[in-house]
């Protein structure tokens, strides 16, 4: 097994942190001073070469010490050393002055090289842990700027969009002046006509469908008023599942008639959210009309709710004719339709109204299988 853990910096580049291995080493160390000490204490001393060959061992503790635990860690083994060795010294080999202080020498050369060894493996240590740090710094350096560019790039998308709208807007503001008043003046004229012919007189049916689509125009322009402008609406608390129910009975009938099954398929628990009720039924309202109009007869539409991460989610699955990826780029910009009679704007005021509210709208779609709107609401905890 490798006896590294490797930490991933910058996607290809690594840097190793050492496993704790503290206790098995000072296990390793204590073993092999006891191992050496023993070869002195029992190898007869009329044997004095391997003496001086088993001396020597006692500096491969000493130095394996000072790698792997500093300047402490030599000077602690190159004590023990000697406290285990020093006896021997003295009761075994005591008595030749000049054999004695050679041995003791020995011990204080056993202090030197595990201080200074020690010393040096720490120095190193040391640098290579501050080189560990500047890479992690490093590291979240580049993430912040990594998530600080994606949101720069959304904020720029979101710029880009507001700008299209309020174009959209002045344009809406003077359309609306220049169509609302002949449009107040021919249904005005309309109606004093239509009082001239008794119902029942065709000319009388002629004038009433004069009026009517005057009024639909009216609704046209009043639309485009309200994407350019949305009035702040009334805020307040919200029942997910009853504004669903509601978006489910006025569609009901319509699908139905398309031969389309219908589902809706709400949490166990109720979710809420803070928020202007009439505007969310309206954003509601246009994904499920979207979706009735993209599937065919025998297909079905299915509402969802969920809780996610503090949000409520809402999801419009539709076995409709799907998306292609070149339309799903295009759909939330106003005036993008692919219907004879469609505006284009459904999307567009959907997606305006769900921002407004805190929240996103996502869209995922494959031809030929269906498209799934996804709405995502901050809940509203109770
Ligand atoms: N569920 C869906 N399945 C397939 N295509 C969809 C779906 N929802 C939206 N679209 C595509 O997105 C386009 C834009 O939708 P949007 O609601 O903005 O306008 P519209 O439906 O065309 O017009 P209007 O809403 O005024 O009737 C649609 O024309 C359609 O091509
Ligand atoms: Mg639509």
């Amino acid at each position: 097994m490798n006896p590294l853990l490797s930490v991933p910096i910058f996607g290809g580049m690594r840097y190793k942190r050492p496993m704790n291995k503290t206790a098995p080493r000072i296990g390793l160390l204590a073993l092999s001073i006891l191992g050496i000490s023993l070869l002195h204490y029992l190898t007869p001393l009329h044997l004095h070469y391997l003496h001086d060959i088993f001396q020597r061992f006692y500096y491969l503790p000493i130095i394996l010490a000072s790698l792997w635990f500093g300047f402490r860690g030599g000077m602690a083994c190159s004590l023990a050393v000697s406290i285990v060795y020093a006896p021997h010294i003295l009761l075994q080999w005591g008595g030749g002055l000049t054999l004695e202080m050679e041995k003791y020498l020995e011990i204080v050369m056993y202090n030197v090289v595990g201080g200074v060894t020690g010393l040096l493996a720490q120095r190193e240590r040391e640098r290579s842990l501050e080189l560990q740090r500047t890479a992690q710094g490093l590291e979240e350096s580049y993430k912040k700027l990594q998530s600080q560019s994606e949101r720069i790039i959304a904020v720029e998308e979101q710029l880009r969009r507001a700008e299209r709208l309020s174009t959209l807007g002045e344009m809406a503001a003077v359309l609306a002046h220049e169509i609302r008043n002949p449009l107040g003046s021919i249904r005005g004229t309309a109606e004093i006509l239509r009082d001239d012919y008794r119902p029942g007189d065709p000319k009388h049916e002629f004038i009433e469908i004069q009026i009517k689509e005057t009024e639909r125009l009216n609704h046209v322009v009043e639309d485009f008023l309200r994407m350019a402008r949305p009035q702040a609406g009334q805020m307040q608390r919200c029942s997910l599942r009853e504004e669903l129910e509601t978006i489910v009975v006025l569609t009901a009938n319509d699908a139905h008639q398309r031969g389309i099954k219908l589902t809706f398929e709400p949490l166990e628990n109720d979710l809420a959210v803070t928020g202007d009720g009439e505007k969310l039924r309206q954003a509601f309202l246009n994904i499920v009309i979207n979706a009735l109009q993209a599937t065919p007869d025998g297909g079905s539409v299915t509402i969802s709710t969920d809780s996610k991460d503090g949000f409520c989610e809402v999801r419009f699955r539709d076995t409709g004719a799907g998306i292609t990826p070149d339309a799903l780029e295009k759909i939330f910009e106003p005036f993008f339709t692919t219907k004879a009679d469609g505006t284009g704007l459904g999307l567009a005021i959907t997606r305006k109204i769900i921002e407004a509210h805190g929240g996103t709208l996502t869209v995922e779609s494959e031809i030929g299988t269906g498209t799934t709107v996804t709405v995502r609401l901050p809940e509203t905890k109770t």
